[in-house]
């Protein structure tokens, strides 16, 4: 089995990448700097970037960028993804310097996500300067955040995580939107100390993702992003809240990318080695009004 160490970055697809920077300096606090081919990298601590956006036909997230430790890992994880029978494509040397890694492969879930597995981070290392005042995010060994895919078929598609790839469960959530709705089911995988780098949902999502989220270091700077956000006219998807599984408190807000972004702290530290799944019975502890993200 392969053993992922962290989501080291995203990337979303674009038709507006102006519309990415502004959102990413003014709502988010994150720098910028230009991508290649017309692309941005956002940067959110000491790497070039955390989120990359690649000009493109549509505004929709385009892969999970999972990191290995190493080539002895990156070819354990290759193997592990043939062995269940699943095409590894060989990442090109344009994807490759895009992503700023030694070593690139691309693969599809059975749900249709892209994912991307690398090792030897190549970019640059310089201290994070927010443009307007952010102290700083929670990454290192926890990796960007997490990231929240749509998962049909459920089953077949969180075994690649969980039997291929060395993810654990943290938390099952199953949930109804109305009485008479069918019940879905939202799995959180942890690969390291984070509650979840990854989530599944039992559900269809038009722009390739649910949410992704990051984390800042205080409630006030959650409250201040939540001022820019209003500021600058950005969609509310879900109220302030604290969630019950990883105890993060955030609240979501509309990307460029048409899927939402959580913007958090105070998540919760497991054992990665330890840590047992738990049955999650409500998906907050207070607040999280999704409802607004449909009117
Ligand atoms: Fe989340």
């Amino acid at each position: 089995m392969a053993k992922i160490d962290a989501l080291a970055y995203i990337v979303a697809q674009s038709t507006d990448v102006a519309k990415w920077k502004h959102y990413a300096e003014q709502v988010l606090g994150m720098s910028t700097s230009e991508a290649p081919g017309g692309g941005l990298y956002l940067k959110m601590d000491e790497r070039d970037y955390r989120i990359a956006v690649l000009p493109g036909s549509e505004d929709r997230y385009h892969a999970s960028g999972w990191q290995v430790a190493d080539q002895a890992g990156f070819d354990a994880a290759v193997g592990a993804l043939k062995n269940a029978g699943v095409d590894v494509a060989a990442g090109s040397d344009e994807e490759k310097a895009f992503r700023k890694v030694t070593d690139l492969a691309v693969f599809t879930d059975a749900a249709g996500n892209r994912h991307e597995v690398s090792y030897g981070y190549t970019g640059g290392q310089s201290d994070f300067v927010s443009p307007i005042g952010v102290s700083g995010f929670k990454t290192g060994d926890m990796g960007m955040g997490h990231t929240v895919l749509p998962a049909l078929p459920f089953d077949e598609t969180e075994k690649l995580f969980t039997d291929v790839l060395g993810f654990r469960v943290s938390d099952e959530f199953s949930m109804q939107f109305a009485p008479d709705a069918p019940v879905m089911r939202m799995h959180f995988l942890h690969c390291n100390g984070r509650h979840h780098s990854l989530a599944l949902g039992e559900m269809p999502n038009p722009a390739g993702c649910i949410h992704i989220m990051v984390e800042v270091n205080s409630k006030e700077e959650v409250d201040a992003a939540h001022e820019r956000m209003e500021a600058n006219n950005v969609k509310l998807m879900a109220t302030m809240g604290q969630h019950e599984n990883d105890l993060m408190t955030s609240f979501y807000m509309m990307t460029p990318g048409n899927f939402a972004l959580e913007f958090g702290f105070g998540g919760r530290v497991i054992d990665h080695e330890t840590w047992e799944t738990t049955q999650g019975e409500k998906v907050s502890i207070w607040g999280h009004d999704f409802s607004v993200g449909f009117q």
